[in-house]
């Protein structure tokens, strides 16, 4: 029985103690202030074990087609991904680098995401970190479908393809400037 009361204190010391510490300023809210190495290793338990989880959606049929990757590429460029991730021959924002946790190059972390996997980060955002969820800025599925389908395909992609696929669709030529 004092066993459980000392218990039982304990855990009301522990529980009031936390509570001055996080709800009168002591904790640092700073993106400079580094979390703790378990923190940032559980952090990414916890996400790839959530998204493993929830990422159940089977593509579409042909999803990958070269017609969708190129449509994803016009995607990527247009719904500001470059900003965070960089792409073939884009930097990243230099405002990413203050990002905590880092904006992955997407390169380096594609293959080992299945396509689903990278559906459901995209669509739904990785909460607490600056991964916005692009159902809540308004996309449809079928052009986050062809993001991944560039995605899956963007380790091989060179910056001419690039450049040439995420080029503005081709304006009537201008009339010849009059010679001075
Ligand atoms: C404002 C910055 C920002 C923008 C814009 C952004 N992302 Fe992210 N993204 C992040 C951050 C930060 C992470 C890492 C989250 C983490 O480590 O938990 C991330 C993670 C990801 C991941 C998961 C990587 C992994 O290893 O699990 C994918 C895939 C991804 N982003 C794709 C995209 C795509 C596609 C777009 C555009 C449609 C986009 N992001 C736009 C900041 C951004």
């Amino acid at each position: 029985m004092r066993f459980l009361a000392a218990i039982g204190a304990l855990a009301l010391v522990v529980a009031v103690g936390a509570a001055i510490y996080f709800f009168t300023g002591f904790y640092s809210v700073a993106g400079t202030s580094e979390d703790p190495g378990i923190v940032k290793w559980a952090m990414v338990q916890v996400r790839t074990a959530s998204i493993a989880r929830h990422a159940t959606m089977s593509p579409p049929d042909k999803f990958d087609e070269p017609a969708r990757v190129q449509a994803g590429a016009r995607e990527f460029a247009s719904r500001g991904c470059t900003n965070c991730h960089g792409g073939p021959g884009v930097p990243w924002g230099k405002f990413s680098e203050g990002l905590r946790p880092d904006p992955p190059d997407l390169k380096d972390v594609v293959n080992d995401l299945t396509p689903a996997q990278i559906f459901w980060v995209v669509k739904n955002g990785i909460n607490m970190t600056g991964m916005p969820s692009f159902a809540l800025a308004g996309a449809q599925d079928q052009p986050l479908w062809d993001i991944v389908a560039f995605l899956k395909k963007l380790p091989g992609v060179s910056e001419a393809d690039y450049k040439a696929w995420t080029a503005p669709p081709e304006t009537p030529a201008a009339a010849p400037a009059a010679s001075p």
